[in-house]
């Protein structure tokens, strides 16, 4: 695998890479790999000559400074994995390789930018925009694969291509789960041998909406489901909503594409999950 480190040395790489008719495909990560990680790894693999990944924690889409702080870092665990799984290309800059000092950014991505996550992470999706654009610049992918679990992420990325006319295909690859339905994430390594079993709830929950959804209408599904979460103890909800996929409005019976959409805090970690209901 070739290492960059470089927005030069990559630049003039990937230039090479399209001088010769290759494809990309692009895998943006913040490190602490996971199995979720190496599946978008190997969706790209399948659809492209040559797979680039970067690892940078972005510390633009942190709202909290013990958060980034805190962000675990194993680099060296990292490439290994990466190395195993055949990735072609690694991207890891340092921060000043990305930002120059003081620079300011703000994209219009219209009510995505307070709705859920918005609400609860003011700032998080100005963050990922600034580094998404910018490592599509310098990588310019045919295509980038973003994973399902941050549903609302993938849609302020599709709306930023969208606006800036990007010439980037987007894929949204499936949540990766725990044999016992927990999210893959590279939080759950902060969770606590109590957190990690009440972090269970959450996918419990999920499914039970999933599974239930025709026996209810939607408010009453959508309350029993807060209620399930409210009685986990060590578990504090931040929201769980059933919306129109396309909109993140809560969904009505004549919705079409609904996604059930969890975020709680489980100990001192804050995790967040969701499941398409119908599409
Ligand atoms: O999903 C993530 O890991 C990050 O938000 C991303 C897309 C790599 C941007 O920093």
């Amino acid at each position: 695998m070739k290492i960059f480190t470089r927005t030069k040395e990559i630049e003039e790489y990937v230039l090479q890479l399209r001088l010769t008719g290759k494809t990309t495909g692009f895998v943006a990560t913040m490190g602490a790999l996971h199995q979720g990680h190496l599946s978008l790894i190997q969706q790209a693999q399948q659809a492209n000559d040559v797979v680039i990944c970067s690892i940078f924690v972005n510390p633009t889409q942190f709202n909290d400074p013990a958060d980034l702080e805190k962000y675990p870092r194993p680099i060296v665990a990292d490439i290994q994995k990466l190395e195993q799984a055949g990735c072609d290309v690694l991207f890891n800059p340092d921060v000043s390789e990305i930002y120059a000092t003081h620079e300011q950014w703000h994209l219009n991505i219209g009510e995505l930018e307070h709705l859920l996550e918005g609400k609860f992470r003011p700032g998080h999706y100005q963050g990922v925009t600034q580094v998404v654009y910018k490592l599509f610049n310098i990588v310019k992918p045919d295509t980038a694969y973003f994973g399902q679990k941050d549903y609302q992420q993938v849609m302020v990325i599709s709306k930023m291509v969208q606006l800036l006319n990007m010439p980037v295909k987007l894929v949204m690859c499936p949540i990766l789960r725990e044999p016992d339905g927990l999210a893959m994430s590279s939080r759950n390594i902060h969770l606590t041998a109590d957190d990690r079993l009440h972090s269970l709830i959450l996918s419990k929950t999920l499914n039970w909406v999933k599974d239930n959804f025709n026996s209810d209408k939607i408010p009453e599904i959508k309350a029993a489901a807060e209620q399930l979460i409210n009685n986990e103890p060590g578990v504090e909800l931040e929201y769980f909503e059933i919306v129109d996929g396309d909109t993140l409005h809560p969904a009505n019976q004549n919705t079409k594409n609904i996604v059930a959409l969890v975020a709680a805090r489980v100990g001192k970690t804050r995790l967040i999950d969701n499941v398409i209901i119908s599409s």
